[in-house]
């Protein structure tokens, strides 16, 4: 489909099921002003994300890589009151802009965000009680980092999101030396080999583009 196609079904699902909220057109407008660049997921991602925080039943969510915290919100928001969401963000210019969004949305309560290097932050969440979802969504270059540490922290029944597993088509290039696709591949890869996932991923066509998203469950082979 060309570009102006799939931008409209885009935006007439998301008029149609997603529809509009002020802190999150908020968070986004405030993340733009800032400068921060417009790659937070598409208004149907972060839905789907709130869905499957609902569907699992979430209480204890892991975020890699919070940007303004869009995605966050739509997390928060799938969590029942006494849920929590631990989100680690690199660049501290953002995570300002995070906390500042997760305020006005009502949810700085219940959301930690975690400046630093997710690789140096994760392991120090070790030996907590379990996450029941975690989204990865940070530097593609880590993601068997973050996988392998979703399924250390998170046990049997974990959803495992990975964002950007499409990369408009550049995903399926074996040759490819573009190290974020490298990246992706390997996380991928990880999803298909290590018994610790049971994974599916679809692509998608949004406002941003030809890209895709990761699913995995963690499996007894983890515990
Ligand atoms: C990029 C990163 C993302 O997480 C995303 O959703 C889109 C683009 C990027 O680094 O280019
Ligand atoms: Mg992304």
């Amino acid at each position: 489909p060309t570009s102006d196609a799939y931008r409209a079904v885009d935006a007439y699902l998301s008029e149609t099921l997603v529809g509009h909220d002020p802190a999150l057109e908020a968070a986004v407008a405030d993340q733009d002003a800032a400068g921060l660049p417009s790659i937070e997921v598409a208004p149907v991602n972060g839905k789907l994300l709130h869905l499957l925080a609902r569907m699992s039943g979430a209480r204890r969510v892991l975020e890699i890589g919070t940007l303004g915290a869009y995605s966050t919100i739509w997390l928060a928001r799938g969590l029942p009151p006494d849920g929590r969401v631990v989100t680690i963000e690199a660049e501290p210019a953002n995570a300002a802009v995070a906390r500042a969004n997760l305020e006005r949305a009502g949810e700085r309560g219940r959301v930690e965000v975690i400046e630093g290097r997710a690789a140096d932050v994760l392991p120090t969440l070790a030996g907590g009680e379990p996450f029941d979802l975690v989204f990865i969504d940070a530097d593609k270059e880590s993601n068997t980092i973050y996988l392998d540490w979703a399924a250390r922290l998170g046990r049997p029944g974990t959803v495992v999101v990975v964002d950007n597993i499409g990369r408009s088509g550049d995903v399926a290039d074996p040759d490819t030396i573009d190290p974020r696709v490298v990246g992706t591949r390997a996380g991928l890869a990880m999803l298909g080999d290590d018994p610790r996932f049971d994974a599916t991923a679809l692509q998608t066509l949004d406002r941003k583009g030809w890209d895709g998203v990761a699913i995995a469950l963690v499996t007894d082979a983890a515990s």
